[in-house]
C-alpha cells in the first residue's frame, strides 16, 4: 500500500496583532475571563493590504522549490471567507505562486471543516497518482460583530500542506470517523459580512459532533484515545479544545492528560480563530513545539459549524523535523506589531467589495494586495 500524506507544512499570520486586555477595557470584561475563560491572549488582525490570497501565498511560497512546482498539479483553497462568489481564491494564488499551468485550482467552503475535507480528497488522489502533488492551503480571517461576545475569538491565518505519495512529515491513516448534522449554529448570509452566532449552542454542538466523530471511528477499528501521544483540535478558541478533550476522555474512562494537548495550543493562542487554517494551525504548533514525535499517533479533530465533524489519525514521519513550519520560517511571530484600540478599529472597519480603491501600504514585506480595479484585485509580491 503506497503511503499518501503530508511531506511539508508551513503557516503565516498577519503582523498585527490585538491583546485581549486592550479588548477587555473597551468591553468592559475582565481580562481574566478571555485569558483563562477562553484561554486566548491576542488575535492577529489582517491589515487593509491583507487577505486571503496574501495569506495563502506566504504561506505556501517558503515551503515549495522548483521540484514541488514542477510536480504540482492541483492547487486547493479552502476558506470560509472567500474574496469572490464564483472565480476561486486559489487561481490568483496559482499565478502568484508561478505554478504550472497543467494544473487544477479550486476553492472549498463548509465552514472550518472544509481543508480537512481536501486533505481526504488530495491523499486519495495521489494514492493514484504517486509522482503528482497537490498543493493544499487553509486560509481565513475570522471577524464578527464588535463588541459582542464572540469579538474576542477573532484571528487571521494561513497553513500550506503540501500532500504527496512521500509523506515526510506525516502519513495520513485510512480509518476516519466522520459526522454530520444540519444545525443553525454559525452561519454567515450571501449580504452580510460577519457571521451570525448562537455562541453557547455552537459549543454544544462542537462536543456532540465531536464526540459522534470519535464514536464512528471507533467503529472502524481505531486506535484507542489513550493510543495517541498528541491531540490537535479545531480551536476556535484554546478552551473549546480543552473541553473537548475532556469530554471524550471522560466518555472513554481515558485520564485527562492535558500535556498531550498544550503543545497545539500555543500557536492558536496567539493568533485566534483562523476558521479553516485553525486545526492545521495547531499541528504546526504541535510539530513545532515537540521533538519526540517521531512514530507516534496523532489526533486529528476537525469540526466546521452547521455542521460536519471528522477524528483521524496522522502518524508522524521520522524526519518530520525536516520538514515542519520552523525549517521555512525560524522566527514566525519575530515580527508582530502590537495594535492599539484605534488601529485595530480601522483595521476591522475593512470593506472587501470596492469597485475601485488603491490600498495604503501597511504590510512591511512580501504578497501584498495594493489595488482593486473594477472589481480585479491586483497582487503584488
Ligand atoms: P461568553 O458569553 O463570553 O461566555 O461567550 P461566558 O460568559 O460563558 O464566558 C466564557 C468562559 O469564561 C466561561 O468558562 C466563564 O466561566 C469564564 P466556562 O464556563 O465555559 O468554562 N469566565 C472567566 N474565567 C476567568 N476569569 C473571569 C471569567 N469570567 C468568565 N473573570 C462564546 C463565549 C464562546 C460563546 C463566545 O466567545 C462566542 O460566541 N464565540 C464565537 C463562537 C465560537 O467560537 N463557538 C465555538 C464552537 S463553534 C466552532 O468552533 C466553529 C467556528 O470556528 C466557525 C466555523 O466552523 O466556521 C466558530
Amino acid at each position: 500500500m503506497t503511503k499518501v500524506g503530508i511531506e511539508k507544512i508551513n503557516f503565516y499570520s498577519p503582523d498585527f496583532y490585538l491583546d485581549l486586555a486592550i479588548l477587555a477595557e473597551k468591553n468592559q470584561q475582565n481580562p481574566s475571563k478571555y485569558y483563562n475563560g477562553l484561554g486566548q491572549k491576542s488575535f492577529c488582525v489582517a491589515s487593509l493590504d491583507e487577505d486571503i490570497v496574501t495569506m495563502a501565498v506566504s504561506a505556501a511560497k517558503p515551503m515549495l522549490n522548483d521540484a514541488d512546482i514542477a510536480q504540482i498539479d492541483t492547487i486547493i483553497l479552502a476558506t470560509e471567507t472567500g474574496i469572490d462568489q464564483s472565480k476561486a481564491a486559489a487561481i490568483w494564488v496559482h499565478k502568484l505562486l508561478n505554478l504550472n499551468p497543467n494544473c487544477r485550482a479550486i476553492e472549498v467552503k463548509q465552514a472550518c471543516y472544509s481543508a480537512t475535507f481536501a486533505l481526504q480528497m488530495a491523499s486519495n488522489y495521489v494514492k493514484n497518482h504517486i509522482d503528482k502533488k497537490v498543493l493544499l492551503i487553509a486560509s481565513d480571517l475570522s471577524r464578527y460583530q464588535q463588541n459582542t461576545p464572540a469579538e474576542a475569538t477573532q484571528g487571521a491565518a494561513a497553513v500550506a500542506l503540501l500532500v504527496s505519495s512521500q509523506p515526510n512529515l506525516a502519513q495520513i491513516d485510512d480509518i476516519a470517523g466522520i459526522f454530520t448534522e444540519d444545525v443553525m449554529d454559525f452561519y454567515r448570509p450571501n449580504n452580510c459580512s460577519t457571521p451570525i452566532v448562537d455562541g453557547k449552542f455552537s459549543t454544544q454542538i462542537y462536543l456532540k459532533a465531536v464526540e459522534k466523530a470519535y464514536d464512528h471511528y471507533q467503529k472502524q477499528g481505531g486506535l484507542a484515545f489513550n493510543q495517541f501521544a498528541q491531540y490537535c483540535y479545531h480551536l476556535p478558541f484554546t478552551k473549546m479544545g480543552q473541553k473537548a478533550h475532556e469530554k471524550i476522555a471522560k466518555t472513554t474512562e481515558t485520564e485527562v492528560d492535558l500535556t498531550k494537548v498544550e503543545k497545539a495550543m500555543v500557536y492558536n493562542r496567539q493568533i485566534g480563530n483562523s476558521y479553516t487554517a485553525s486545526l492545521y494551525l495547531s499541528l504546526c504548533s504541535a510539530v513545532d513545539l515537540r521533538d519526540d514525535l517521531a512514530g507516534q499517533s496523532l489526533a486529528m479533530v476537525s469540526y466546521g459549524s452547521g455542521c460536519v465533524a471528522e477524528f483521524f489519525r496522522l502518524i508522524i514521519s521520522e524526519n518530520y523535523q525536516e520538514n515542519r513550519p520552523k525549517i521555512f520560517n525560524p522566527q514566525p511571530f519575530a515580527n508582530r506589531k502590537a495594535l492599539d484600540f484605534d488601529n485595530y478599529n480601522l483595521f476591522w472597519n475593512r470593506i472587501d467589495n470596492q469597485a475601485d480603491a488603491i490600498i495604503p501600504q501597511q504590510k512591511s514585506s512580501g504578497c501584498r494586495l495594493h489595488e482593486i480595479r473594477n472589481y480585479q484585485r491586483q497582487y503584488q509580491l
